[in-house]
């Protein structure tokens, strides 16, 4: 599992662990491409298409403090319940063979919550990232047993209004995984889509300011390159975003990158979000003609 055997899955408030060091990742295991796509083929539900998955899955994780509300627990508990929600979505994107997901686990906008539960969700993202990267760097997968072993992981976002320690971690983790090349799992903390634009923007003018770029030369390309979503270009665009907990609105979630997503809304509270949800919105996706603003016939 990869968040769970945490002794704050009590609900209990911890404080951050001193923990920051990862284990080394295993040798990669190498599986015949038969074995490989018989993996592949067990796991994948009736009603889905392998070939026209959608690479990247975005998803707005929303409605921690409803759900909580509901059974008359503080949002904590919503927030330690939308943890193991977005494991289990890890775990099926991981067998179902998507190989990018990008959630979005706090935003910008959400520094101005109390602040109780602002440090509680600082120490939930420590917590998450320690316990996923000593499971991402597990040496078995039963289910998907391929030479492609692991999943990557990666933070967003302005880290540097994150505690300190949550800085280091993240930052360990995204070396501890660098090769993993299984899933690409991007935590978006502190994240706004029009900060991360504008940052684009100030990179690029401090690149003509040096005369290493000439106005001119900025294409959608070059811009794309800036954004926090693309280490050396390698980052897909979400061809899927979900939004959970009935809200319609992106709020300020990878603006410049979603700009040919296909959205997909739903009522259910995020901690509810489960298999039956993800099948549906993979179904959906499925379902639709993407054209790009192209006139096909
Ligand atoms: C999403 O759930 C988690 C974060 C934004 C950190 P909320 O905490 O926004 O829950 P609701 O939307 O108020 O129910
Ligand atoms: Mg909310």
């Amino acid at each position: 599992m990869l968040l769970s055997n945490s002794p704050a899955d009590t609900g209990q408030l911890l404080a951050p662990s001193r923990r920051t060091r990862f284990p080394t990742p295993c040798p990669r295991a190498d599986a015949t491409p038969a074995a490989t796509a018989q993996a592949e083929a067990a796991v994948l539900p009736g009603g889905l298409r392998a070939e026209s998955l959608p690479r990247h899955v975005a998803v707005v994780m929303d409605g921690n403090a409803r759900w909580a509300r509901a059974r008359g627990l503080p949002s904590a508990a919503g927030h330690e319940a939308g943890r193991r929600a977005l494991e289990e979505m890890v775990r099926l994107s991981r067998a179902w063979g998507v190989g990018t997901l990008t959630a979005f686990a706090f935003s910008h906008e959400n520094w101005s919550r109390p602040k109780v539960e602002v440090d509680f969700l600082m120490r939930l993202f420590e917590r998450v990232i320690q316990d996923s990267v000593a499971e991402f760097l597990r040496c078995a997968v039963p289910l998907l047993f391929t030479s492609r072993e692991g999943i990557r992981l990666r933070v967003i976002g302005d880290t540097s209004r994150l505690p300190v320690s949550l800085q280091k971690t993240a930052k360990e983790a995204e070396e501890a995984t660098r090769d993993n090349s299984q899933l690409d799992l991007t935590l978006a903390i502190s994240y706004s889509g029009r900060r991360d634009i504008v940052q684009a923007c100030r990179k690029l003018a401090e690149k003509v300011q040096s005369k290493q770029l000439r106005p001119e030369d900025i294409d959608e390309s070059l811009f794309a390159d800036e954004l926090e979503t693309s280490p050396a270009g390698e980052f897909p665009y979400p061809d899927l975003l979900i939004r959970t907990s009935g809200e319609l609105r992106l709020s300020n979630f990878l603006l410049w990158q979603s700009a040919y997503s296909e959205l997909f809304f739903t009522d259910t509270l995020w901690p509810d979000f489960g298999e039956a949800d993800y099948l549906e919105a993979l179904v959906s996706f499925q379902s639709r003609d993407r054209r790009f603003g192209v006139r096909k016939s």
